[in-house]
C-alpha cells in the first residue's frame, strides 16, 4: 500500500462521527479520498453506479450503495441515516453539450435528498476562477454545483482548487504525455493564464482535514499548491525535470479545438474531455483567498515536488 496522505495532518480523527457518504470514488479525487478516510477509521457509505461487487472487492470495509444522482428515488436511499456526505460528482465525461444540465440536476438531487434525511454537512470539491469575470463552461458549472448545493439547509462546505496534481490525474498525463512525446511545443496565448496547482496528497489533506474541523461547516475555501505559474511554465519545468530537450514557439493561435484535437491523438484522454478543460485553460486559476491555511496548517508542496512525487509514484505502479 501507498503512503498515506494524511499521516500528518494537524487535525485529528473524530471517533463519534456518524456514517459518511462519499460520492464519485470511482473518480480521481474520489478513490484517494476513500482509502484516507478508512484508514483513520471512518465508517464509510460510497455511492457508485455500476457493478457493487467490484467496489465491495476493492473497499470489503466500506458499503456500498448503487445510486445515480440523477434520479431522486436512489439518491434519497443512499443519503439515509448519512451524517456527512462528499459531494464529488462531475459529468465531464459526457461531453461539452451535456454535462453542464447533468451537473445541475445531481446537485439540485443532492440537496433535496440530504435535507429530507437530515445529513449535518455536505464536503464539496470544485474549481477555482474569478466569479466577476466571464468563466469557462467547465468552471463555470462547478459554480452552479454550489450555488445549487449551498441553497438547501444542510450547511456546505466549499473547497475550490485548480489543477489537482498527481500521477493519474488528467492534468498530469496531458502534461506527460505532451512533454514525453513532442520535439517542439506551440503554446497559445492562454497558456500565459496563471495556474496555482496543488498536489493530490495535499488537496486530499484538505478534503479530510475539514471533516475534522467542524468550524468550517457552511464555509469557502480556495486551496492551492505553493507556487503561481503559467501553463506555459509548467510545461517547461515538467521538461527540464524530465531532462528533455524541448523547443518551445509561442504561438499566435488560440485555437481550442485543434490544440484538443491534437493534445488527444497524444495523450491517452479524450477529445471531449481535453476540450472541457483547455477551454477553462481561457480562465486565470489562483486562490483568491487563502483563510484554509491558518485551519488546516501544514506546508503545501511546490510545483517540482509535485512533479516529483508524480513520476515516482508513476515508477512505483508499473
Ligand atoms: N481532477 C482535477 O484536476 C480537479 C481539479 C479541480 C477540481 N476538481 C473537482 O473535484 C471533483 C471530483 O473530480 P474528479 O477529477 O475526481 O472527477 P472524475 O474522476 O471525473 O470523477 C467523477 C465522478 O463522478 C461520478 N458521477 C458522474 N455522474 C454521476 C451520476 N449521475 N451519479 C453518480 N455518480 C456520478 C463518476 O462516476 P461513474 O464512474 O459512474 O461515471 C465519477 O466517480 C469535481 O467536482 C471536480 O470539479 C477536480
Amino acid at each position: 500500500m501507498n503512503e498515506l496522505f494524511c499521516k500528518n495532518l494537524p487535525t485529528k480523527p473524530i471517533p463519534s462521527m456518524g456514517k459518511i457518504l462519499v460520492t464519485g470514488v470511482s473518480g480521481y479525487v474520489g478513490g484517494h479520498l476513500v482509502v484516507e478516510l478508512l484508514a483513520r477509521g471512518y465508517q464509510l457509505r460510497l455511492m457508485v453506479r455500476g457493478d457493487a461487487e467490484a467496489y465491495k472487492r476493492r473497499w470489503p470495509n466500506a458499503e456500498i450503495v448503487v445510486a445515480n444522482a440523477l434520479d431522486p428515488e436512489q439518491v434519497k436511499t443512499a443519503l439515509r441515516d448519512i451524517e456527512v456526505a462528499y459531494y464529488l460528482i462531475h459529468s465531464l465525461n459526457m461531453g461539452p453539450k451535456r454535462f453542464e444540465s447533468a451537473d445541475h440536476q445531481a446537485a439540485l438531487n443532492f440537496k433535496d435528498a440530504a435535507e429530507e434525511n437530515q445529513v449535518k454537512r455536505i464536503i464539496y470539491l470544485g474549481g477555482l476562477g474569478d466569479v466577476s469575470s466571464h468563466l469557462s463552461h467547465h468552471l463555470g458549472s462547478r459554480i452552479d454545483t454550489a450555488i445549487n448545493l449551498i441553497m438547501g439547509k444542510v450547511p456546505v462546505t466549499t473547497l475550490r482548487a485548480a489543477v489537482i496534481f498527481g500521477s493519474g490525474g488528467s492534468s498530469y498525463e496531458i502534461i506527460h504525455h505532451l512533454v514525453k512525446k513532442l520535439p517542439i511545443l506551440l503554446p497559445p496565448p492562454w497558456a500565459k493564464n496563471k495556474c496555482q496547482p496543488i498536489a493530490l496528497r495535499d488537496l486530499i489533506k484538505y478534503l479530510v482535514g475539514v471533516l475534522e474541523v467542524p468550524e468550517t461547516a457552511g464555509g469557502y475555501y480556495d486551496v492551492g499548491g505553493r507556487d503561481i505559474l503559467t501553463y506555459d511554465e509548467m510545461l517547461k519545468d515538467f521538461a527540464k525535470i524530465m531532462n528533455k530537450k524541448m523547443l518551445f514557439i509561442s504561438s499566435p493561435f488560440n485555437a481550442v479545438s485543434l490544440y484538443s484535437y491534437i493534445s488527444s491523438l497524444i495523450t491517452p484522454l479524450p477529445y471531449t474531455l481535453i476540450r472541457c478543460l483547455f477551454e477553462s485553460l481561457q480562465n486565470e486559476t489562483v486562490c483568491l483567498e487563502n483563510s484554509i491555511r491558518d485551519i488546516i496548517p501544514f506546508q503545501p508542496l511546490s510545483y517540482k515536488e509535485m512533479i516529483l512525487e508524480a513520476i515516482t509514484e508513476k515508477k512505483l505502479s508499473k
